[in-house]
């Protein structure tokens, strides 16, 4: 088959479980055309998706769904009736109602889901000094369930199959990015020193346009704090402050202790 696997990837987790479902794709004989959708470029590119034979959507968690900007990404899109799957990445925390949005946004836009999946991953802000939270995912184990997903993705992909998720409960509800204030401000990104070789990549690549490479700093109205100019900028210059007070509060706040986080399991649901 011809399989299109397009994600969303700010710091590379979600990048790391679709090369892995690519290769386990491409094992069993298909080919994979991989995308990020990271840059405001990469989502205005029309898409004729009866080109693929089937494809596949990854996106990570950002605030218990996908990425607002992954969110209007879907609602321009039309899949002409075409098989999907779905997975997400997600740190360990919760991913409240990212299934449910996205198979509304995918069915609204004319796809066949036909499965979905979750995997732990190392959390966004574990560039941020003081913050932690599963480290060391995905690990084996979470590298198994996606070569599973991997696998019954095609199954499904070739055979008739009946997959659901309820929205009963649900309504959907596009958010916009307000500026955050007070503690969690400390997330947003700026540049730490002048010693930059200014090659505009924090620029070119922000997904919302916010980074201004010049002045080194973010439109915190724009921002969505996904980490990716930290990620990518080739000298290190970009940092988030000091966050090791915020972390515990967090842990608190949410009923995670180190234990909890590392009982969590990567899985699909069927
Ligand atoms: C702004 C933001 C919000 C996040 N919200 C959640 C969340 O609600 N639940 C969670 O478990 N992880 C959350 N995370 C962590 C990411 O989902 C996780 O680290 C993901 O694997 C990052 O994928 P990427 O490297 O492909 O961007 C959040 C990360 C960011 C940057
Ligand atoms: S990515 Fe880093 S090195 Fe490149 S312009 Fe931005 S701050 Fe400078
Ligand atoms: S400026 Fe904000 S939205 Fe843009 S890449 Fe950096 S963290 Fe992400």
């Amino acid at each position: 088959m011809n399989i299109a696997l397009f994600y969303f990837s700010a710091t590379g987790i979600t990048e790391i479980i679709s090369n892995h479902i690519a290769t386990i794709l491409e094992g069993e004989g298909n080919s994979v055309k991989l995308t990020n959708m990271i840059t405001p470029d990469s989502r205005q590119t029309q898409i004729d998706f009866l080109e693929f034979d089937a494809c596949i959507f990854g996106f990570p968690v950002f605030g218990g769904r996908p990425p607002t900007v992954a969110e209007d990404w879907m609602r321009t899109i039309d899949g002409r009736n075409l098989k999907c799957s779905m997975f997400f990445t997600y740190g360990a925390r919760d991913l409240e109602w990212a299934h449910q949005v996205a198979y509304y946004l995918l069915t609204q836009a004319n796809f066949q889901v036909v499965l979905s999946a979750e995997f732990i991953g190392k959390h966004s802000f574990n560039v941020a000094k003081g913050w932690s939270l599963a480290e060391d995912r995905p690990n084996q184990l979470d590298f198994e369930v996606a070569t599973e997903f991997a696998l019954q993705s095609i199954i499904r992909f070739q055979k008739d199959s009946k997959f659901n998720i309820d929205l009963s409960e649900f309504s959907y509800k596009p958010v916009k990015t307000i500026e955050t204030k007070g503690p969690y401000s400390k997330f947003y990104p700026s540049r730490v020193t002048d010693d930059c070789s200014m090659c505009y990549l924090c620029e070119k690549e922000c997904p919302v346009k916010a980074f201004d490479a010049i002045s080194g700093e973010t439109n915190r109205k724009l921002c969505i704090t996904c980490m990716h100019c930290v990620t990518i900028c080739p000298d290190k210059v970009i940092h988030v402050g000091d966050v090791s007070q915020l972390l515990e509060k967090f842990m608190d706040h949410f009923g995670l202790t180190e234990d909890i986080v590392e009982q969590k399991r990567s899985k699909i649901i069927f």
